[in-house]
């Protein structure tokens, strides 16, 4: 299937964004605290990009994490 999501474009640089003040500060503490313990779940991360919270899915304890995304750069 072809991928044709408007991510396709910016795949490859998007992980830079997570090193943006914003993200490491703000966004990425808030999702931690969000997610919470995570031991023994299995998760679907729905349009999971390039796995940044896919992996912290597992760091918190999940055993299975399933990622999804309709952008083949982004995966
Ligand atoms: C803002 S990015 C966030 C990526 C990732 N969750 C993160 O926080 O790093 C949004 C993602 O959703 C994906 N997406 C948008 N619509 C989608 C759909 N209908 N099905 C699957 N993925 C989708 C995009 O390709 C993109 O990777």
């Amino acid at each position: 299937m072809a991928s044709g999501s408007q991510y396709d474009a910016i795949g490859a640089a998007y992980d830079a964004v997570k090193a943006l003040p914003a993200a490491r500060y703000a966004e990425i503490p808030t999702v931690r605290a969000l997610l919470g313990d995570l031991t023994r779940l299995t998760v679907l991360d729905l349009g999971c990009g390039t796995g940044h919270y896919a992996r912290i899915c597992r760091e918190l304890g999940a055993t299975t994490v399933v990622g999804v995304d309709n952008s083949a750069e982004m995966i």
